[in-house]
């Protein structure tokens, strides 16, 4: 041994967290992944003995999913719909039950948000089975003259994850199935198409003899901003009964001439969304009362479109604070009083 381990200035909160990790990590394993796995609500089969092989990685699903929710709260926080449904909760939240475009977006937030944690905790080192992508290490791009090099995400396995784990709780074969399918995979090609390059230049005084890139993984936000955008565009498809079993076996466009395919990475839903004005359990909808609204605003978030007409309360209250503080010789602050009424409305 060479002494202790140093230790790096300003890593001790990294540190903590991954004693907190490991932590959480040992108890998996000291608790057994059998009765966690059992525990986890609303895993499909093949799911659970995913988990069940590989323990590690059902932390990071976790935090995955999380992230798709989160992004999905953010996308939508002016909406009537703001991502919660009623319903059984499971790892990826709480499911839609209607078919819809909202359901389209958290299908593909999810699985892109399983596929960019998995990625993002292989370059950190944090999974077994994984790293950093080794397919690129060490060649040169001729054309552009420089040098894969450091470490480049390894968004492939990310991706191969999300799809053996996210899709595989599709187990009915009915429309629904083919719909989550497309939208999870337009998810993960988003992502996918938006993984980025950096580069480092080396060389004497910053001249750039020598340039090593590598990939990075996207912010998590930019995914959440184009696949806002898609659901804004979703197409409405239906399902093409082929076989002699006629059973659901590909999408087409809802009223394409022919049979035309949505894009890969179009958003695609087969049923209209409920207004999500009013709590009903048959959509899953919660409806908006008791949501903020704003009086001004002329967008969803208004009180008008929130409430849906049904009108708004009113709650007053008066905000004080010390304000126009003057120095006064020798030696205090005089300040005054100031307060304001505000108002905040709530649908009714
Ligand atoms: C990897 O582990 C480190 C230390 O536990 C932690 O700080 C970091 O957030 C983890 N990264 C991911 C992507 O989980
Ligand atoms: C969404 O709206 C419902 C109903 O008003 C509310 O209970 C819930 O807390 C809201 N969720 C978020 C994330 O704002
Ligand atoms: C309400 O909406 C108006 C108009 O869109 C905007 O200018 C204002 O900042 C909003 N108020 C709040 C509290 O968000």
């Amino acid at each position: 041994g060479d002494g202790p381990p140093s230790e790096h200035a300003g890593s001790s909160e990294a540190r903590s967290d991954s004693i907190k990790k490991r932590e959480a990590l040992s108890s998996v394993v000291a608790l057994g992944a059998n009765i966690i796995c059992n525990k986890i609500p609303g895993l499909a089969p093949r799911q659970r003995a995913i988990c069940q092989s590989r323990p590690d990685a059902i932390i990071i699903i976790g935090e995955g999913a999380q992230l798709g929710i989160n992004e999905c709260q953010y996308q939508f926080r002016y909406g009537r719909w703001n991502c919660s449904a009623l319903g059984e909760k499971t790892v990826f939240g709480q499911e839609l039950r209607v078919g819809s475009r909202e359901a389209a977006f958290t299908y593909a937030i999810t699985a892109a948000g399983v596929a960019h944690a998995i990625t993002a905790a292989c370059s950190q080192g944090n999974l077994s089975h994984c790293g950093c992508d080794r397919e690129k290490q060490g060649y040169y791009n001729q054309e552009e003259g420089w040098k894969w090099g450091g470490c480049s995400a390894d968004i492939k396995y990310g991706i191969d994850f999300s799809r053996r784990f996210v899709d595989a709780r599709e187990i009915k074969k009915n429309a629904r199935r083919l719909m989550n399918l497309h939208n999870n995979e337009a998810g993960r090609k988003v992502l996918e198409e938006r993984m980025k390059l950096e580069c480092k230049c080396h060389g004497v005084s910053g001249s750039c003899t020598t340039k090593t890139c590598w990939t990075t993984l996207p912010k998590f936000r930019e995914i959440g901003y184009i696949l806002k955008d898609k659901y804004n565009k979703a197409v409405h498809v239906e399902v093409v009964r082929a076989s002699r079993l006629r059973q659901p076996t590909f999408l087409k466009v809802k009223k394409s001439q022919g049979y035309r395919k949505p894009m890969d990475t179009d958003l695609v839903y087969i049923e209209r969304s409920p207004n999500y004005c009013e709590e009903d359990a048959t959509t899953g909808s919660v409806g908006t009362q008791g949501r903020l609204c704003n009086r001004t605003s002329p967008h969803t978030d208004g009180c008008d479109l929130m409430c849906c007409g049904r009108g708004y309360n009113t709650h007053q209250y008066t905000k004080v604070w010390q304000c126009n503080c003057k120095f006064q010789w020798c030696c205090f602050v005089k300040c005054n009083t100031c307060s304001e009424r505000t108002e905040v409305f709530t649908c009714k």
